[in-house]
């Protein structure tokens, strides 16, 4: 079903993102026929472009970052005809009256600021200052919102001085990602999980995002920000809510986004021990994180591994683990929640002990397993053997991999149809950031060093140790 009609700004509409995702992601939803015919995507930035090389730009970049068989000539044509570009200064006043003549009254203003977060409080003032945007129109801001508490209250400062809460998108990208959704289908859709869902049945949760790419490319941003910031913060905090939250009354922006604000409010501060942060080195080809990021004494981390405790009755005792790093194994982004044993074992100590798993792979591979024991098969007497119940999502709906919508394209579509709920609310990422804030602060005041890990491995030796002290361990990043 096409979405109503619209005029989408791209502010950085040449920018890394907009070419990798943003774009390719649009040109897939109009493929789709989600787009209406008359809808129009202008590229707002600061180079001295025309129309026809923005149109040449996005027709690289589709070809680039979609798959094969969605590229098509006849339908990019067609959709390289909705584009237009305007150059305009986001300090000065540059182009914002030229932006003004190209917007249409009457349909859907949204205004994607794909910069700067520095640069967020400039543009919005400006859409305001020459009456671009009206009290319907809607911004989108992407991460990073600020960079601690003070930064990201400031920004949400800026941005309500000129736009009301419900125009404001907040993206983190994963909760637009297939599995992430169906993790709130999986939990509240069926009857089945949820009795189980707290800390009397469930041992401990694991949420690992592993990649396999180093920071390369972009090493001067991240060694600013480090795995805390760049990942957990956002992304790993954004699937812990979704994990561990009570069950909303109705799947409508507030009272989702309630919820996942009482969870950050009850996670416990972290005690040091709890936490392991590493570095990758270098391989006989590859440069180190230190070398990637330019600065040999370099103290962020590139992985990080950590313990949280929830403290409300549902999880009070339950740990979970979080993980994430940049040249890792293979690329394996998993939540995995192990149930406890059963409380007795009828069948002897020789069964040995079985808990039940249930693992949502985010990628690859999206789906689901959950591992049960069964009797070993044959005559050799009451043998217990794992097995798990396999559900890969594409294979379920018949869909190939490749095709399942990725998540910029099913977030902007949200934006179109003002649906703000798996966008992140200002207080929920103000508590995200007084929670890690604290953390920060005192590995930079005990002057921490991070690990160093080889590359392509597991991580630190040391984040292995600290589940084995309590008689656990991570589940195997695997592609
Ligand atoms: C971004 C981070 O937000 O997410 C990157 O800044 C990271 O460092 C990326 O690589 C991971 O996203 P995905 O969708 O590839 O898992």
């Amino acid at each position: 079903i096409p979405v109503d009609d619209f005029d989408l700004v791209i502010f950085g509409g040449t920018g890394d993102l907009a070419r990798r995702k943003i774009l390719p992601g649009l040109y897939r939803r109009f493929c789709a026929g989600q787009m209406p015919e008359t809808a129009r995507i202008i590229g707002a930035a600061r180079s001295e472009h025309d129309t026809e090389e923005f149109r040449r730009i996005v027709r690289e970049a589709i070809l680039e970052f979609s798959s094969k068989h969605s590229c098509d000539e006849a339908l990019i044509g067609d959709f390289l005809k909705r584009l237009d570009y305007v150059q305009v200064d986001a300090r000065g006043e540059e182009g914002w009256n030229a932006l003004k003549e190209m917007m249409r009254e009457d349909v859907i203003k949204a205004y994607y600021f794909s910069v700067a977060p520095s640069l967020f409080g400039d543009i919005a003032e400006r859409l305001m200052s020459h009456g671009i945007a009206d009290d319907k129109a809607r911004i989108v801001v992407e991460k990073p919102f600020g960079r601690d508490l003070a930064s990201a209250k400031a920004l949400n400062r800026d941005l309500a001085k000129h736009f009301d809460e419900t125009q404001i998108y907040r993206i983190d990208h994963y909760l637009g990602k297939e599995t992430v959704q169906n993790l709130m289908a999986v939990r509240f859709g069926n009857i089945l999980f949820e009795p189980l869902w707290n800390s009397q049945y469930v041992d401990h949760i694991q949420i690992t995002v592993a990649e396999t790419v180093g920071v390369g490319g972009r090493g001067e941003y991240y060694d600013r920000s480090g795995a805390m910031r760049d990942m957990v913060q956002n992304h790993l905090m954004q699937l812990l809510c979704l994990i561990a939250m009570e069950p909303p009354s109705r799947f409508d922006p507030d009272a989702v986004r309630d919820e996942k604000l009482k969870v950050i409010r009850a996670l416990e501060p972290i005690d040091h021990h709890h936490i392991v942060r590493g570095q990758y080195e270098a391989t006989d080809t590859e440069p180190s994180y230190r070398e990637d990021a330019g600065d040999p004494r370099s103290r962020t981390e590139s992985f990080i591994a950590l313990r949280c405790m929830i403290s409300n009755w549902r999880w009070a005792g339950t740990p979970f683990f979080l993980r994430t790093g940049k040249k890792l194994k293979a690329r394996n982004s998993e939540i995995a929640v192990v149930f406890k044993d059963a409380p007795h074992s009828i069948f002897g100590e020789e069964a040995g002990r079985h808990a039940n798993l249930l693992s949502i792979r985010l990628q690859p591979n999206e789906g689901m397993t959950l591992k049960v024991t069964i009797k070993e098969p044959g005559p050799g007497g009451m043998r217990l053997i794992d097995v798990p119940l396999d559900m890969s999502f594409a294979e379920a709906l018949g869909e190939d991999a490749e095709e399942i919508t990725d998540a910029y394209e099913r977030l902007i579509m949200d934006v179109i149809r003002g649906n703000q709920t798996l966008f992140m609310r200002g207080d929920e990422v103000e508590a995200a950031w007084a929670w890690t804030d604290p953390l920060i602060e005192s590995w930079e005041a005990r002057g921490d060093v991070p690990k160093p890990y080889e590359a392509y491995s597991s991580g630190p030796e040391e984040a292995a140790i600290m589940l084995h002290r309590e008689g656990r361990r991570w589940r195997e990043i695997k592609g």
